[in-house]
């Protein structure tokens, strides 16, 4: 299969491809792409009702194998200096045989999640925390790449965790991934003020950021200050910007109205997603943003 079977939209900086991540990574061209800044959909937590989706596997270990074996495709098509980035939270494993039933937390869930249902032990005890953000990361260094950091996004605004015997969750992460050991990292436009303001110095790794309040139709955006750092120190001026589960195209909008002559390359399997990144890239692009940097 060629890579253009695949594509939805192409236009002077952006290219949209329709179809599962990893076999469309597969098709383009080798060390292509200056930095990659994705968020992949988290385990049990939505149904896009697309088949070939991540998310809804049986067990686990089998969501964590397939996210690697698409950043395991991202490897060849990443230039050697890049950098990725990987937005994900964590789970627990529910176990309450009850599907059908009110989920207090959530209400508007209703579909058969996968922790929902008895699983095998030990991993999959009722109320355990099943670590699937460092499970991952784990299973990316055993697969090659350097992780550089854990960044905690800490949810100034969080849903309520309504619980009453552990602490209610309010972070995710965001993984900084590497291939060798120098790597193209703008530190002047991330760094921060250190020393009363005469010094600067690395942006620390926790982050505090609302979740996103915006109009857009895709029910899992992400917030476009939680991808800031990763753009603006991963993407060089005319770079490429790639997002393997791109949604409504939030991290490929913020590359072009951020860092000058870049270009976006995106790939989902939702028809609706790609339509709506469609719109509100070709908006973006005719509304000629002013470039920030
Ligand atoms: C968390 S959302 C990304 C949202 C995006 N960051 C934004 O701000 O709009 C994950 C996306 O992954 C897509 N997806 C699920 N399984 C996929 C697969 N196998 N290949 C490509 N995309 C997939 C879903 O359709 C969904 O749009």
């Amino acid at each position: 299969m060629k890579k253009d079977e695949f594509l939805f939209f192409r236009s002077s900086n952006i290219a949209l491809y329709r179809g599962d991540a990893a076999q469309v990574l597969k098709l383009l061209p080798k060390a292509s792409v200056d930095c990659i800044v994705t968020s992949p959909p988290y385990y049990g937590q939505r149904d896009y009702k697309i088949k070939d989706q991540i998310g809804l596997e049986v067990h686990p270990q089998e969501y964590i194998d397939r996210l690697v074996a698409v950043f395991h495709a991202a490897k060849r098509v990443l230039k050697p200096s890049g950098s990725l980035w990987v937005n994900l939270g964590d789970t627990y494993w529910s176990g309450k045989g009850k599907p059908g039933g009110e989920d207090k937390k959530q209400k508007n869930r209703r579909f058969l999640r996968p922790q929902d249902k008895s699983g095998p032990r030990p991993l999959c005890a009722p109320k355990q925390l099943l670590l699937i953000p460092h499970r991952f990361a784990i299973a990316m260094q055993d697969d090659g790449w350097i992780v550089r950091n854990d960044n905690v996004w800490y949810k100034v605004n969080p849903t309520p965790d309504p619980v009453e015997d552990r602490s209610a969750s309010v972070h995710e992460y965001v993984f900084h991934f590497v291939l060798q050991r120098r790597y193209h990292y703008h530190y002047k436009a991330v760094s921060v003020p250190s020393n009363g303001g005469n010094m600067k110095k690395a942006p620390p790794s926790v982050w505090h950021i609302p979740t996103a309040t915006n109009f857009k139709k895709h029910v899992a955006v992400f917030p476009e200050e939680l991808i800031r750092v990763p753009v603006l120190a991963s993407l060089p001026q005319n770079g490429t910007l790639l997002d393997p589960f791109c949604g409504s195209g939030t991290a490929l909008e913020y590359a072009m109205s951020h860092v000058k002559g870049s270009k976006g390359i995106g790939i989902d399997l939702s028809l609706s997603a790609l339509k709506e990144a469609r719109k509100l890239l070709t908006l973006a692009i005719e509304n000629n943003k002013p470039l920030k940097s």
